[in-house]
């Protein structure tokens, strides 16, 4: 089984419609000859620009995605952004649980105590919910897992994201569980520039398909895309996409630019057919 890599940009909270149309221009420029059979690209901007962006990429093979949803159609949730929203404005994917709101930064912030990062809120359960209510949407979730620094001090790397794969697939039928995308983000990787090792971002990948595989089967956990995520830019990437478990990237700040977004992309493309996987 040959999977389709895939790169994502997630902008996080960046980009007015002005910046996010240079951006996505750039973009199409500089990847207009990738066909999603060689690699699958998706950009995921803030809300406020999704639907001049949806018109910028209409006809090209870029995808559109979210960066949170609530979980209801609709209803009195002021500030909250339904799937029926995001289906209509063109998003295919929605990215969930991303540690960002989680409450889990990597990044010390002097501006966000403790008390202030849990704000968002979002945890096993919240992010179960969304992700239900995406998938009868018909949006593919991108879902976000990863342990902090102390986790991983501790020993707890597995464990955790453990917890948080089985928390996210909790009653997910079958049927649904391919239209899921993992991207295994260790917190402490998350804009500090210190990637993963290579090596180790594909031994926790390939644990996560082993959870698929126990929980469903291991011909569905096969199928399931599963990312990399944390100071992903174009020197690295090329290492972390020679590892048979993972699948592309959920990238952050590298996003934010069309050389080296598109970069990525080209590289993992590459990478991908160096080692016969595309
Ligand atoms: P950076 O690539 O900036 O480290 O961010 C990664 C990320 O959080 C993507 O969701």
């Amino acid at each position: 089984m040959k999977r389709i890599p895939f790169i994502a940009g997630n902008w996080k909270m960046n980009c007015t419609t002005s910046e996010a149309v240079s951006l996505v221009e750039g973009i199409k420029a500089l990847i207009s000859d990738i066909t999603p059979e060689q690699v699958e690209v998706a950009v995921c901007p803030p809300f406020t620009a999704l639907h001049r962006v949806a018109q910028l990429i209409e006809g090209t093979y870029i995808r559109l995605g979210a960066q949170d949803v609530f979980w209801k159609d609709k209803g009195a949730y002021t500030g909250q952004i339904s799937p029926v929203m995001l289906k209509d404005v063109g998003c295919t994917y929605v990215i969930i649980g991303h540690s960002e709101r989680r409450g889990r930064f990597g990044v010390p912030d002097p501006d966000m105590s403790d008390e202030l990062l849990k704000l968002f809120g979002d945890n096993d359960a919240t992010v179960n919910r969304k992700i239900t209510a995406a998938l009868s949407h018909g949006l593919k979730p991108i879902v976000c897992v990863g342990e902090t620094l102390s986790e991983r001090e501790r020993g707890l790397t597995d464990e955790i994201v453990r917890r948080q794969v089985i928390g996210a697939l909790n009653s997910i039928p079958t049927e649904s569980v391919e239209n899921i995308t993992f991207a295994y983000e260790p917190v402490w990787a998350i804009g500090t520039g210190n990637v993963c090792d290579a090596y180790e971002a594909n031994r926790v990948i390939g644990m996560i398909r082993g959870i698929i595989s126990e929980l469903y089967s291991s011909e569905l956990a096969e199928r399931v895309r599963i990312q990399y995520g944390g100071s992903v830019t174009p020197e690295n990437i090329e290492e972390l996409a020679l590892q048979p478990e993972i699948d592309g990237a959920l990238v952050g700040g590298a996003s934010l630019r069309p050389d080296s977004f598109s970069a990525i992309v080209r590289t993992t493309m590459s990478a991908k057919q160096r080692i016969g996987q595309k």
